[in-house]
């Protein structure tokens, strides 16, 4: 144990401090974390007030957790480091379907629907019809797959931010695709949507001249025998802050055509009141393993 301390020995000294029991996984993360934050400090000169700045945010963030909000995700989020973390961790595989972030509204269980349902219980927005195919890499489908479906509205609300507007349960369901591995389900097209700005994330945005949007997308998590499970979304081709999402969650690959449709006998064919609504089409390819 180092007994004088300095700027130059501070780092080894918290290091050489764990014990020789400590797990080393968690001795790998440690030693690297104190390494940085050792550094950091000295990169910028951290000031006293500064710290204790950083300590009363800190504090702030962790007061603003309850059992449906979760600041310090929403803190890693708008620092890409839910991003980056995601994308370590589902590195991508070949042609594999790229993940992104779960995000914070994953809170309720989607009805489960047959195909061809609308998730949409409200009746206001742009309809719209979803269509698409799980398969495998070498491209044979996956029947039987699940696909877990959760949106915003086009107010860009999702149902538990507005319990006296939207029925629980409104813009979300639980699909299995049938023995080619297709699925289907109506909706409306969804809207960009401010994460929550009341805290202490919301005030770091502002002191960094940040906006607080994420562009319309549609939430999935994707499951099949075999293959690992996929947390994605598609994002809407040409929607707002498609360029600048806050939580940096944006994969070109899952950019979408929500493209127009006129054709009267398509919107019979799919139980579409009117014309003109929107149809988005895709593959989604799953990766092998557990
Ligand atoms: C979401 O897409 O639901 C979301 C993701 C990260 C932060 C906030 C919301
Ligand atoms: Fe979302």
């Amino acid at each position: 144990m180092a007994t004088d301390f300095t700027e130059e020995t501070a780092a080894d000294a918290v290091i050489e401090s764990f014990g020789p029991d400590t797990d080393p996984r968690l001795r790998e993360v440690l030693v690297s974390l104190v390494k940085h934050l050792h550094a950091f400090a000295s990169d910028v000169e951290l000031t006293i007030p500064e710290w204790e700045k950083a300590i009363d945010f800190l504090t702030r963030t962790g007061q603003k957790c309850d059992a449906d909000r979760q600041e310090f995700i929403l803190l890693s989020d708008v620092l890409g480091l839910s991003m980056l973390v995601e994308t370590i961790s589902n590195r991508k595989y070949g042609v594999a379907t790229e993940s992104t972030v779960l995000g914070p509204f994953h809170v309720v269980e989607s009805p489960v629907l047959e195909l061809g349902a609308n998730i949409d219980q409200v009746g206001t927005g742009t309809p719209c019809v979803v269509t698409g195919r799980v398969v495998s890499v070498d491209g044979s489908p996956l029947p039987g797959a699940t696909i877990d479906i959760w949106q915003a509205n086009d107010q860009g609300f999702y149902d538990v931010q507005q319990p006296d507007v939207q029925p629980r349960t409104n813009g979300r369901g639980l699909f299995t695709a049938d023995g080619n591995g297709e699925f289907w389900f109506r909706t409306i097209v969804p809207s960009y949507y401010p994460i929550p700005t009341d805290g202490p994330v919301g005030e770091m945005l502002i002191a960094t001249g940040r906006h607080a949007f994420r562009p319309a997308h549609i939430h999935f998590i994707v499951e099949a025998p075999g293959h690992r499970p996929l947390t994605t979304h598609i994002f809407v081709a040409g929607s707002e802050y498609i360029e600048s999402d806050t939580v940096f969650a944006v994969k070109k690959s899952l950019v979408v055509d929500f493209e127009e449709v006129t054709d009267e006998a398509q919107a019979a064919q799919w139980n579409v009141g009117k014309t003109p609504f929107r149809h988005a089409d895709f593959q989604i390819i799953m990766q092998p393993g557990s």
